[in-house]
């Protein structure tokens, strides 16, 4: 099978330390993948290398076959607006917009009309529950709430890779499991899913666990497929 993302021998220093040493990781698309590990291990690290946030020291990264240049940076910030939908801890929404422009604003930036963006952004907010609210800002709502919003607004662009970093972190049982309910479905869509968490029973719906210690990818696992 086609991998969607290949990094090959990638290192990451960070002022002599390294961070991330000698990773391969081939992602295959559509597969619903774990990374765990302890604090500092590297998780974060390496999201932002997959999802081209960040540039690493040595090594290769190939997005859909492609080699990827690390030289052209709008060309990386094109692809990383068109091919990534990020999810992080904390939403990152902006406090002055409406839930609606929140969602909008990658579609314009990725040169969608207005029209369009709207219109795709009300369909999205519909799609994960937040039909009605659409005009509030983001304090109006809940936290739950707010990370289904970061969620729409992550699927703007129609990714084909969703990378969450602990996108449950700072909810309550009920809202992880609404996420994962999320997750789990656009992963049957079709969508690739890359989450770190460190809730271990979260991994036990992804396909694949991979295990992450002092920058080193220690375990690689790949479980059932399964309709998570
Ligand atoms: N900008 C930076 N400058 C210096 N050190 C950094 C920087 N970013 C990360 N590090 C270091 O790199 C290592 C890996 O960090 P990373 O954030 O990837 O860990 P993590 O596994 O995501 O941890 P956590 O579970 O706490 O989020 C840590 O030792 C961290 O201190
Ligand atoms: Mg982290």
């Amino acid at each position: 099978m086609s991998s969607i993302i290949q990094l090959k021998n990638i290192n990451k220093k960070i002022r002599e330390e390294l961070i991330l040493r000698d990773i391969n990781l081939s992602v295959t698309k559509g597969e619903f993948i774990s990374i765990i590990g302890p604090s500092g291990s590297g998780k974060s690290s390496l999201l932002y290398i997959i999802g081209l946030l960040d540039i690493p020291s040595d090594g290769e990264v190939f997005i859909e076959g492609e080699k990827v240049d690390f030289t052209e940076t709008h060309k990386i910030a094109h692809l990383r607006n068109i091919k990534f939908g990020f999810i992080f801890q904390f939403h990152y929404l902006i406090a002055e917009f409406s839930l609606l422009e929140n969602v909008m604003v990658p579609m314009l930036k990725a040169g969608r009309t207005k029209e369009e963006s709207k219109e795709r952004a009300y369909l999205l907010l519909q799609k994960l529950g937040l039909k009605g609210k659409e005009k509030r800002k983001p304090f109006q709502i809940s936290g739950g709430e707010q990370q289904r919003v970061a969620i729409a607004r992550a699927l703007a662009n129609e990714p084909i890779v969703i990378i969450a970093d602990e996108p449950t972190g700072n909810l309550d049982s009920k809202n992880t499991a609404i996420v994962m309910d999320i997750f789990c479905n656009l992963h049957l869509e079709g969508k690739t899913v890359i989450m770190v968490t460190h809730e271990i029973e979260l991994t036990e719906r992804t396909e694949r666990i991979v295990k992450m210690l002092d920058g080193n990818i220690i375990e690689d696992i790949e479980l059932d497929k399964k309709k998570c």
